[in-house]
């Protein structure tokens, strides 16, 4: 089969990205403008001004992707971009962007899901990973256990009630006075820390033990901050921040590893943001190893929000025939399986 030589863009959040990716799995070029220092200001990503700087960032962006890759528009097949779920203004100018790319070379338009898009960054980092496996999504948006059944074909098992995993370290991020964005600092502060100096809770869901919920931890955290202070007494943010998530990761592992048991399937793989997460790896290592399965995990910049793994997933997504039309739209809560 020939090579298909896809170019992707991603905009749905504070991330303005594009790369070119060969077979879903070879990465050509992988740029990334962040906006990270811009929402710093704000404690959080401001939606107006995301999508703003992603009509400044995605033309220059683009053309770095095509130089990087050495190549021109003309030699890509098709074009793959993120349609949601996102912000739904960042979302609409890489969807504008990508029509009118595909419209001007006449080639293919496929619109991908982000929350795919982070399984597949797992088919890039590792080129032998096929289906079937078990992948724990963790991001700033979404905290999702699934079964990808096949390519471009999935069944979620369970997923969160409430703040997503990567929401609720940003939370508490935000609450113990590390700003934004959260996980990263909560990740380094807490190898200063005790991980039992508190002992946060750990939600279970009656009726589905594959759902979490991480709104209990994180109002736990903020109690204990109110508490201490109406006693005139200090925190040691390094504490708070171990304790805080040795519960979180604690409570992914074990539900992680209750499927694997459930399912007795022996490939299980990391994705999303919170998936570079030092201590989450080392505990999934831990008892992945110790149940002899083989345990994937992105590396950290093919964690949190790139193209790449949207060109990984607008290939599968390509090979089993999805084709879009002009009538291609931002979909701010699409869900995975949706598309
Ligand atoms: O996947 P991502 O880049 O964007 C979404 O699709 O949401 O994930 C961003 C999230 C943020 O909540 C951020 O705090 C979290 O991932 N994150 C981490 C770490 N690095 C990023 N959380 C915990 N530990 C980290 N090292
Ligand atoms: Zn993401």
């Amino acid at each position: 089969m020939e090579d298909v030589k896809i170019l992707a863009i991603e905009s749905s959040c504070d991330e303005t990205a594009a790369a070119v990716v060969v077979n879903g799995r070879e990465v050509l070029s992988n740029v990334i403008s962040s906006q990270i220092d811009l929402h710093t200001l704000y404690g959080g990503v401001v939606p107006e001004i995301a999508s703003r700087k992603h009509i400044e960032n995605i033309n220059p962006v683009i053309e770095k992707a095509l130089s990087d890759a050495n190549c021109t528009l003309d030699d890509i097949d098709a074009i793959g971009v993120t349609c949601g779920p996102g912000l739904v203004g960042a979302l609409l100018v890489g969807v504008a962007e990508a029509k009118a790319i595909a419209f001007a070379k006449d080639i293919p338009l496929i619109g991908v899901n982000h929350i795919e898009g982070h399984v597949c960054a797992n088919y890039v980092e590792d080129k032998t990973l096929e289906p079937p496996f078990l992948c724990l999504i963790v991001s700033g948006g979404h905290t999702h256990l699934v079964m990808v059944e096949d390519y471009c074909q999935y069944k979620i098992l369970g997923k969160s009630r409430d703040d997503a995993a990567g929401e609720a370290f940003d939370k508490v991020a935000r609450a113990i006075g590390l700003g934004y964005p959260g996980g990263p600092k909560i990740d380094k502060a807490a190898k200063e820390g005790d991980a039992f100096a508190y002992d946060f809770p750990k939600a279970k869901i009656a009726d589905n033990p594959y759902d979490f919920s991480f709104s209990g931890v994180k109002s736990a955290v903020l109690n204990e901050l109110n508490a201490k202070k109406m006693k005139g007494e200090d925190i040691v943010t390094e504490d708070v921040a171990a304790s805080f998530q040795r519960s979180v990761v604690e409570t992914l592992v074990d539900r992680a590893m209750l499927a694997v048991e459930e399912t007795g399937m022996k490939k299980i793989a990391l994705a999303g943001g919170v998936a570079s997460n030092t201590e989450l790896r080392k505990k999934f290592k831990e008892e992945c190893e110790k149940r002899g399965i083989d345990f994937y995990y992105p590396s950290p910049e093919l964690c949190t929000d790139n193209a790449v793994m949207i060109g990984s997933a607008a290939y599968f997504e390509y090979k089993n025939g999805t084709r879009d039309g002009w009538n291609l739209n931002a979909i701010p809560n699409l869900k995975l399986g949706d598309r």
